[in-house]
């Protein structure tokens, strides 16, 4: 069992040194980076993350450096050697080595580490989790680059507080995201999430038809402190912890400070798609 690196299409074991140092998302903190998981073995919601990464690298004139086809044979491949049954995989896509000035780059660089997934604790999904606000917004919230600096503070911050995500809140006092997270609130039957000022989740992606499935009705739209603290429930997406429930901002408890039943039912049904679309992409692979 070993964690794998994909760059440009070759294969290495991770702790391999194959990144020159004069690559730009050193250098510069130029980059374009995703995360997802596998279910069933299958990358999730592939041509979703690799859309997102091209459009991201588009910043810096990066067109895509493989397809999709390609890219999911060097998974299978990477997770193959790595022995692991599920795996955890981040992409970073940089615009190359340095060369002339100061952002002159040739040769860019994909750059995919595949390593095994451990699922997030139990505890998170049954106790839920605390979150703090934060002051400030990622630099470009459509887009997933690599500069996480500001986050990092945040999570810092959080760490102090005993909280597990910080949210930014930007200046006009909208909460838009949390560091690498989707934020949500449940009133009532009424899903509410912002759509301007954060990076368009995977899956909140997926979770919006789940909870029309189930009977609740979604709203994208820009969210106020007074709406976290008198919702019902309170929800965090992302793409490893899939929906985690929120029990306090602040401080302040959400509802009884107790997670409340949708985050639960959420979560098990998105569980059961990304399984199935899992199997059934690999019948189709085979
Ligand atoms: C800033 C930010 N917002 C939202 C998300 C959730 O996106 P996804 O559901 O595609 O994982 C992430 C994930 O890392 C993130 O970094």
């Amino acid at each position: 069992m070993a964690d794998q690196v994909i760059i440009n299409g070759a294969i290495y074991p991770l702790e391999t040194p194959v990144i020159p140092a004069t690559d730009l998302s050193f250098l510069r903190g130029c980059g374009a980076f995703e995360t997802w998981r596998s279910y069933q073995g299958q990358p999730h919601a592939l041509g979703l993350h690799l859309q997102r990464l091209w459009q991201a690298a588009a910043l810096f004139t990066v067109q895509p450096l493989a397809d999709e086809a390609t890219i999911r044979q060097w998974l299978r491949e990477a997770q193959a050697r790595s022995g692991y049954a599920e795996v955890k995989v981040n992409a970073v896509c940089s615009p190359g080595d340095h060369s002339e000035g100061v952002f002159g780059a040739i040769h860019p660089r994909l750059v995919i580490i595949v390593r095994e997934l451990h699922e997030p604790p139990a505890s998170w999904y049954q106790d839920g989790v605390s979150v703090i606000t934060h002051r400030g917004q990622r630099e470009l919230p459509e887009h997933k680059t690599v500069n996480y600096l500001g986050g990092l503070a945040a999570l810092q911050q959080a760490q102090q507080a005993g909280a597990h995500e910080a949210l930014y809140q930007d200046t006009e006092g909208c909460i838009r995201e949390g560091v690498t997270s989707n934020v949500h609130v449940l009133h009532g039957s009424r899903v509410l999430s912002p759509q301007r000022g954060c990076l368009n989740g995977i899956t909140r992606r997926g979770l919006k038809p789940l909870a029309q499935e189930l009977g609740l009705s979604w709203h994208d739209q820009d969210l106020h402190m007074d709406d976290l603290l008198s919702a019902d429930e309170v929800w965090l997406s992302s793409a490893i912890r899939e929906i985690v429930p929120v029990v306090s901002v602040d401080g302040q408890a959400i509802k009884h400070g107790k997670p409340g039943p949708w985050a639960e039912r959420l979560r098990s049904l998105y569980r059961q798609r990304c399984e199935s679309e899992a199997l059934a992409e690999a019948r189709a692979c085979t």
